[in-house]
This record gives structure tokens, C-alpha cells and sequence, in this order.
């Protein structure tokens, strides 16, 4: 990549493609979970509405499965990163998951929440979760049965979209890992960041409809060409 030295600033977004050599289905691949399950019912506040029990079905579930798999060698070499990198840097993830944490990273930021949360819709505190919430548990902090999962819906706001604003807004460049580009606001970051002046980098298994807005672009899987990426930024 040309002119990486003047490189201090940087924000990465990564998506399911990041995750999916831990055994975490994507959702848009060949069996991947939106072909298993119709987002209208499992992934939008109406779906929930109108049938809760399947919804928490399907996030305890998810629950349940996340916990038993393990950081790959793309969330090591990013944690690595997180570590070694002087200037500001910000994992922005649109996975719920949370094994960019377990492999050690700290500047992470769930923009479509997270599995390990449960969410009051009565008190709205959110309380750290690991167990099911089919059986409408109460909330720890106000004892109502009004838990939910704390995933970002379809029709729902993402979440902490100014941090990421303003962090893109001090960087030098945006690097995408493992994600369709198919979901907005996520996939409209690119072109913020090129209109903002950012070197633009992709990593992700093959073109994906975001990969013409990006300067750059490798293509492989993320446990190949994340830590050859790394070892070299940081060379
Ligand atoms: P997708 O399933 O849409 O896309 C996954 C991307 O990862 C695809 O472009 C794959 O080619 C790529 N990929 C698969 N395996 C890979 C590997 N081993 N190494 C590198 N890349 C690989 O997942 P996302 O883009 O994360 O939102 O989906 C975005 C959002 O859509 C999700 O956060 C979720 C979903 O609906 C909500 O639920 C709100």
C-alpha cells in the first residue's frame, strides 16, 4: 500500500467473514444463517412482536454456540495490533460476537450489539448475559420479565454511530475485514471515508459488492490475509 508511513489514525470495521474460520455462520454465504432463517421473523422488532418465543429461541441459541468456539487467527493478529499500534485505532464490529475481546483487543465497539448482553425493555439497563432468556428471567437491575436480546434489529438504529463518525473523522485509513457490504450504515462507511480523505483497504474472501469504493483490495481467507496485513503495518 502506498504511503503507509504517514499512516496513524486507523478504523476497522470487520463482519462476519471475520469470525466464520471459528465456525460462527455468516449470514449471506451458501447455508449462512439468512438462508436458514427469514430475517423478518428472527431479526426485526415486529418479528419479535409477533412471535417472541421464536426470536429467543434462535438468540439463545446463537448464545449458547458463541460461547463455545475460540478467537481465529485474524482476531489474534487484530488484537496484536490493538496492542502494538501508537496512534488511535477503533475495531468497529458488526459481529455480536465477542472474540475480538477474548483474543485481547480493547478498543472495540459493537455497532450491532452484542450476544452477551440482555436488554431491559422496561428499565433499560443492559445487563451482561451468558444463559437463555426464553424463560423470560428477570432483570437484574429491576426485577421486570421484560428481557431482550441487545442485537441490533433490521429498522433499528446501530449503535454509537458518532464515536465511529468521529474516529473516522481523525483517521488516516479505513480498513473493511470480511463483510458483504449489504447492511447500511456500515456499508456506507467506505465512501465516507474516502470523501473524508482516507487510504481504503479490504480484506475479505472475494470482491464483495462494497469492494469498487475501496483504493485496495486482497482477497483470501481472513486467518491468511489479516495477519500478512498486520505483519506488514506494523514492519
Ligand atoms: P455477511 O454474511 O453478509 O458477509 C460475510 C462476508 O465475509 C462475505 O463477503 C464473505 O465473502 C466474507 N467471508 C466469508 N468467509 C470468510 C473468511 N474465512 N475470510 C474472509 N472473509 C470471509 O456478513 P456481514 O457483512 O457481517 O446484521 O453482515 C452484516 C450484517 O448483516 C450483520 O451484522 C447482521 C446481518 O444481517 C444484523 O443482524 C443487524
Amino acid at each position: 500500500m502506498a504511503g503507509m508511513a504517514d499512516i496513524r489514525n486507523i478504523v476497522i470495521l470487520t463482519g462476519a467473514g471475520v469470525s466464520a474460520e471459528s465456525g460462527i455462520d455468516t449470514f449471506r454465504s451458501e447455508g449462512g444463517l439468512w438462508e436458514q432463517h427469514r430475517v423478518e421473523d428472527v431479526a426485526t422488532p415486529e418479528g419479535f412482536a409477533r412471535d417472541p418465543d421464536l426470536v429467543l429461541r434462535f438468540y439463545d441459541m446463537r448464545r449458547e454456540a458463541i460461547q463455545t468456539k475460540q478467537p481465529n487467527a485474524a482476531h489474534d493478529a487484530l488484537a496484536k495490533l490493538d496492542e502494538a499500534w501508537n496512534g488511535e485505532l477503533l475495531i468497529v464490529t458488526q459481529n455480536v460476537d465477542d472474540l475480538h475481546e477474548r483474543a485481547g483487543a480493547e478498543r472495540v465497539l459493537h455497532m450491532h450489539g452484542t450476544h452477551l448482553n440482555a436488554w431491559c425493555t422496561a428499565c433499560d439497563v443492559r445487563s451482561p448475559w451468558t444463559g437463555t432468556l426464553i424463560e423470560r428471567p428477570p432483570c437484574p437491575a429491576c426485577d421486570s420479565r421484560a428481557l431482550r436480546p441487545d442485537v441490533v434489529w433490521f429498522g433499528e438504529m446501530p449503535y454509537q454511530m458518532e464515536e465511529i463518525y468521529g474516529a473516522l473523522r481523525q483517521a488516516d485509513l479505513f480498513v473493511s475485514i470480511g463483510t458483504s457490504g449489504a447492511v447500511y450504515p456500515a456499508a456506507g462507511l467506505v465512501r465516507d471515508a474516502r470523501e473524508l480523505g482516507l487510504q481504503t483497504l479490504e480484506l475479505n474472501l472475494e470482491p464483495s459488492q462494497g469492494s469498487r469504493w475501496f483504493a485496495s483490495s486482497r482477497h483470501g481467507p481472513a486467518t491468511q490475509i489479516v495477519p500478512e496485513w498486520v505483519e506488514e503495518i506494523l514492519s
